[in-house]
Protein backbone atom coordinates (compact mmCIF):
# COMPACT_ATOMS: atom_id res chain seq x y z
CA UNK A 1 0.00 0.00 0.00
CA UNK A 2 2.69 2.61 0.47
CA UNK A 3 4.62 1.70 -2.42
CA UNK A 4 1.64 2.37 -4.19
CA UNK A 5 0.81 5.10 -2.64
CA UNK A 6 4.62 6.76 -3.13
CA UNK A 7 3.97 6.19 -6.48
CA UNK A 8 0.84 7.86 -6.90
CA UNK A 9 2.01 10.69 -4.67
CA UNK A 10 5.41 10.86 -6.95
CA UNK A 11 3.09 10.99 -10.47
CA UNK A 12 -0.06 12.94 -8.53
CA UNK A 13 1.54 15.03 -5.81
CA UNK A 14 -1.22 13.49 -2.97
CA UNK A 15 0.69 13.75 -0.04
CA UNK A 16 1.71 17.54 0.00
CA UNK A 17 -1.07 19.68 -0.15
CA UNK A 18 -2.83 16.92 2.60
CA UNK A 19 0.16 17.38 5.19
CA UNK A 20 -0.46 21.28 4.47
CA UNK A 21 -4.07 21.14 4.90
CA UNK A 22 -3.38 19.40 8.47
CA UNK A 23 -1.02 21.95 9.89
CA UNK A 24 -2.63 24.38 9.03
CA UNK A 25 -2.88 26.24 12.44
CA UNK A 26 -7.22 26.24 13.95
CA UNK A 27 -7.90 28.37 16.92
CA UNK A 28 -7.90 26.78 20.50
CA UNK A 29 -11.30 26.43 21.37
CA UNK A 30 -12.73 24.63 18.26
CA UNK A 31 -16.38 23.27 18.23
CA UNK A 32 -18.98 21.98 15.69
CA UNK A 33 -20.78 25.27 15.28
CA UNK A 34 -16.94 25.71 12.88
CA UNK A 35 -18.66 23.04 10.72
CA UNK A 36 -21.95 25.23 9.73
CA UNK A 37 -19.98 26.74 6.46
CA UNK A 38 -18.89 23.07 5.80
CA UNK A 39 -22.31 22.06 6.27
CA UNK A 40 -23.78 24.13 3.86
CA UNK A 41 -21.03 24.22 0.80
CA UNK A 42 -22.15 19.95 1.22
CA UNK A 43 -25.71 21.48 0.86
CA UNK A 44 -24.49 23.39 -2.42
CA UNK A 45 -23.05 20.08 -4.05
CA UNK A 46 -26.01 18.21 -3.23
CA UNK A 47 -27.85 21.14 -4.80
CA UNK A 48 -25.67 21.15 -7.75
CA UNK A 49 -25.67 17.25 -8.54
CA UNK A 50 -29.66 16.82 -7.96
CA UNK A 51 -29.83 20.07 -10.07
CA UNK A 52 -27.63 18.73 -12.89
CA UNK A 53 -29.69 14.87 -12.97
CA UNK A 54 -33.36 17.41 -13.12
CA UNK A 55 -32.04 18.98 -15.78
CA UNK A 56 -31.85 16.05 -18.10
CA UNK A 57 -35.72 15.29 -18.21
CA UNK A 58 -37.08 19.34 -17.45
CA UNK A 59 -37.96 20.89 -20.36
CA UNK A 60 -38.11 24.90 -20.08
CA UNK A 61 -40.83 25.90 -22.26
CA UNK A 62 -44.33 27.59 -21.31
CA UNK A 63 -46.34 24.27 -22.82
CA UNK A 64 -43.74 21.30 -21.61
CA UNK A 65 -42.65 22.76 -18.13
CA UNK A 66 -45.37 21.47 -15.90
CA UNK A 67 -46.04 17.88 -17.92
CA UNK A 68 -41.70 17.47 -17.59
CA UNK A 69 -42.05 18.41 -13.91
CA UNK A 70 -44.94 16.00 -13.65
CA UNK A 71 -43.38 12.82 -15.38
CA UNK A 72 -40.04 13.56 -13.77
CA UNK A 73 -42.04 12.98 -10.45
CA UNK A 74 -43.99 10.06 -11.62
CA UNK A 75 -42.43 8.45 -14.06
CA UNK A 76 -38.45 8.74 -13.89
CA UNK A 77 -36.59 6.25 -12.31
CA UNK A 78 -36.09 7.66 -9.05
CA UNK A 79 -37.52 10.85 -10.05
CA UNK A 80 -39.20 11.53 -7.09
CA UNK A 81 -36.35 11.17 -5.06
CA UNK A 82 -33.87 13.86 -7.01
CA UNK A 83 -36.39 16.15 -7.30
CA UNK A 84 -36.95 15.91 -3.39
CA UNK A 85 -32.99 16.00 -2.24
CA UNK A 86 -32.75 19.24 -4.43
CA UNK A 87 -35.73 20.27 -2.62
CA UNK A 88 -35.20 19.30 0.74
CA UNK A 89 -31.05 20.42 0.15
CA UNK A 90 -32.35 24.18 -1.13
CA UNK A 91 -34.24 25.02 1.77
CA UNK A 92 -31.40 23.32 4.53
CA UNK A 93 -29.16 25.68 2.67
CA UNK A 94 -30.58 28.90 3.56
CA UNK A 95 -30.92 27.23 7.25
CA UNK A 96 -27.55 26.64 6.85
CA UNK A 97 -26.12 29.75 5.57
CA UNK A 98 -28.27 31.65 7.95
CA UNK A 99 -26.86 29.69 11.28
CA UNK A 100 -23.17 30.24 9.69
CA UNK A 101 -23.63 33.73 9.40
CA UNK A 102 -25.14 33.88 13.25
CA UNK A 103 -21.87 32.06 14.55
CA UNK A 104 -19.72 34.61 12.29
CA UNK A 105 -21.68 37.45 14.07
CA UNK A 106 -21.40 35.41 17.59
CA UNK A 107 -17.68 34.67 17.27
CA UNK A 108 -17.17 38.45 15.76
CA UNK A 109 -15.20 37.08 12.59
CA UNK A 110 -16.52 40.19 10.50
CA UNK A 111 -13.57 41.97 12.57
CA UNK A 112 -10.61 43.06 10.22
CA UNK A 113 -9.43 41.61 8.72
CA UNK A 114 -12.16 39.11 7.54
CA UNK A 115 -14.73 42.04 6.65
CA UNK A 116 -14.58 41.88 2.88
CA UNK A 117 -14.90 37.81 3.68
CA UNK A 118 -18.14 38.49 5.49
CA UNK A 119 -19.14 41.30 2.57
CA UNK A 120 -18.36 38.02 0.10
CA UNK A 121 -20.43 35.77 2.57
CA UNK A 122 -23.05 38.20 2.28
CA UNK A 123 -23.23 37.76 -1.06
CA UNK A 124 -23.75 34.16 -1.40
CA UNK A 125 -26.62 34.61 0.88
CA UNK A 126 -28.63 36.97 -1.41
CA UNK A 127 -27.26 34.39 -4.65
CA UNK A 128 -28.82 31.28 -2.29
CA UNK A 129 -32.05 33.50 -2.07
CA UNK A 130 -32.09 34.49 -5.66
CA UNK A 131 -32.04 30.77 -6.70
CA UNK A 132 -34.73 29.48 -4.29
CA UNK A 133 -37.12 32.82 -5.96
CA UNK A 134 -36.06 31.62 -9.82
CA UNK A 135 -36.22 28.04 -9.07
CA UNK A 136 -40.07 28.17 -7.43
CA UNK A 137 -41.35 29.01 -11.05
CA UNK A 138 -39.86 25.99 -12.88
CA UNK A 139 -42.44 23.50 -12.10
CA UNK A 140 -44.71 26.53 -13.84
CA UNK A 141 -47.89 25.29 -11.61
CA UNK A 142 -50.77 27.47 -10.70
CA UNK A 143 -48.53 27.95 -7.10
CA UNK A 144 -45.20 29.51 -9.05
CA UNK A 145 -47.26 31.05 -11.82
CA UNK A 146 -48.93 33.59 -8.76
CA UNK A 147 -45.73 33.27 -6.39
CA UNK A 148 -43.25 34.88 -9.27
CA UNK A 149 -46.69 36.81 -10.09
CA UNK A 150 -46.61 38.65 -6.75
CA UNK A 151 -42.36 38.12 -6.12
CA UNK A 152 -42.05 40.27 -9.44
CA UNK A 153 -44.81 42.90 -9.10
CA UNK A 154 -43.28 44.15 -5.77
CA UNK A 155 -40.06 45.17 -7.41
CA UNK A 156 -42.51 47.07 -9.58
CA UNK A 157 -43.55 49.28 -6.37
CA UNK A 158 -40.07 50.83 -5.99
CA UNK A 159 -40.10 54.32 -7.32
CA UNK A 160 -38.63 55.41 -10.49
CA UNK A 161 -36.59 52.41 -11.35
CA UNK A 162 -39.79 49.87 -10.65
CA UNK A 163 -41.18 49.63 -13.87
CA UNK A 164 -37.96 49.26 -15.60
CA UNK A 165 -36.72 46.63 -13.21
CA UNK A 166 -40.27 44.84 -13.93
CA UNK A 167 -40.07 44.32 -17.14
CA UNK A 168 -36.16 43.36 -17.20
CA UNK A 169 -37.45 40.65 -14.96
CA UNK A 170 -40.50 39.47 -16.43
CA UNK A 171 -39.20 39.86 -20.32
CA UNK A 172 -42.25 42.01 -20.65
CA UNK A 173 -45.10 43.10 -18.49
CA UNK A 174 -46.90 40.28 -17.56
CA UNK A 175 -45.67 36.38 -16.19
CA UNK A 176 -44.96 34.36 -19.46
CA UNK A 177 -42.77 31.70 -21.29
CA UNK A 178 -40.37 34.25 -21.69
CA UNK A 179 -40.34 35.13 -17.62
CA UNK A 180 -39.45 31.26 -17.39
CA UNK A 181 -36.94 30.90 -19.95
CA UNK A 182 -35.12 33.94 -18.13
CA UNK A 183 -35.49 32.54 -14.39
CA UNK A 184 -34.09 28.86 -15.98
CA UNK A 185 -31.32 30.50 -17.09
CA UNK A 186 -30.73 32.48 -14.08
CA UNK A 187 -31.52 29.25 -12.24
CA UNK A 188 -28.98 26.74 -14.09
CA UNK A 189 -26.47 28.85 -15.65
CA UNK A 190 -25.76 32.56 -13.85
CA UNK A 191 -26.47 32.18 -10.09
CA UNK A 192 -24.59 28.58 -9.96
CA UNK A 193 -21.57 30.63 -11.64
CA UNK A 194 -21.61 33.73 -9.80
CA UNK A 195 -22.50 31.07 -6.39
CA UNK A 196 -19.08 29.22 -7.59
CA UNK A 197 -16.67 31.91 -7.89
CA UNK A 198 -17.93 33.95 -4.55
CA UNK A 199 -17.08 30.74 -2.80
CA UNK A 200 -13.90 30.36 -4.25
CA UNK A 201 -12.89 33.72 -3.19
CA UNK A 202 -14.72 32.59 0.75
CA UNK A 203 -12.51 29.75 0.88
CA UNK A 204 -9.14 31.57 -0.74
CA UNK A 205 -9.97 34.05 1.99
CA UNK A 206 -10.26 31.61 4.71
CA UNK A 207 -7.27 30.01 3.87
CA UNK A 208 -5.05 32.92 3.87
CA UNK A 209 -6.30 34.34 6.81
CA UNK A 210 -7.28 31.14 8.60
CA UNK A 211 -10.55 30.36 10.82
CA UNK A 212 -10.85 33.03 13.57
CA UNK A 213 -10.20 32.76 17.19
CA UNK A 214 -13.94 33.42 18.30
CA UNK A 215 -15.02 35.39 21.31
C1 LIG B 1 -23.22 29.13 0.66
C2 LIG B 1 -22.83 29.97 1.60
C3 LIG B 1 -21.62 29.82 2.48
C4 LIG B 1 -20.71 28.79 2.60
C5 LIG B 1 -20.71 27.47 1.84
C6 LIG B 1 -19.72 29.20 3.56
C7 LIG B 1 -18.66 28.42 3.97
C8 LIG B 1 -17.71 28.79 4.92
C9 LIG B 1 -16.71 27.92 5.49
C10 LIG B 1 -16.53 26.44 5.14
C11 LIG B 1 -15.97 28.66 6.37
C12 LIG B 1 -14.81 28.17 7.27
C13 LIG B 1 -15.33 27.40 8.50
C14 LIG B 1 -16.49 28.06 9.22
O1 LIG B 1 -16.29 29.08 9.88
O2 LIG B 1 -17.61 27.54 9.07
C15 LIG B 1 -16.48 30.02 6.35
C16 LIG B 1 -15.98 31.09 7.07
C17 LIG B 1 -16.51 32.38 7.09
N1 LIG B 1 -17.72 32.78 6.51
FE1 LIG B 1 -18.87 31.62 5.30
N2 LIG B 1 -20.01 30.47 4.02
C18 LIG B 1 -21.18 30.88 3.39
C19 LIG B 1 -21.88 32.07 3.63
C20 LIG B 1 -21.45 33.08 4.49
C21 LIG B 1 -22.23 34.26 4.86
C22 LIG B 1 -23.66 34.52 4.40
C23 LIG B 1 -21.42 35.05 5.66
C24 LIG B 1 -21.72 36.39 6.30
C25 LIG B 1 -22.55 37.27 5.87
C26 LIG B 1 -20.14 34.36 5.81
C27 LIG B 1 -19.05 34.84 6.47
C28 LIG B 1 -17.92 34.12 6.81
C29 LIG B 1 -16.78 34.63 7.55
C30 LIG B 1 -16.57 36.08 8.06
C31 LIG B 1 -15.89 33.55 7.73
C32 LIG B 1 -14.57 33.55 8.51
C33 LIG B 1 -14.94 33.04 9.89
C34 LIG B 1 -13.80 32.89 10.83
O3 LIG B 1 -12.66 33.11 10.43
O4 LIG B 1 -14.09 32.55 11.99
N3 LIG B 1 -20.21 33.16 5.10
N4 LIG B 1 -17.56 30.07 5.45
Amino acid sequence: MGKILDWLDSRFGIKAPHQRFLQRPLPKRLSYLYCLGGVAFTLFLCLLFSGLLLSIHYVPSQDEAFHSVVRITREVRLGWFVRSIHKWSANLLIVFIILHTIRVVVHRAYRPPRELNWLVGAMTLVIAFASGFTGYLLPWDQKAYWATEVGTSMAGTIPLVGKYLLYLVRGGPEVNGVTLIRFYSLHVLWLPLCMGILLWAHFHMVKRQGISGGL
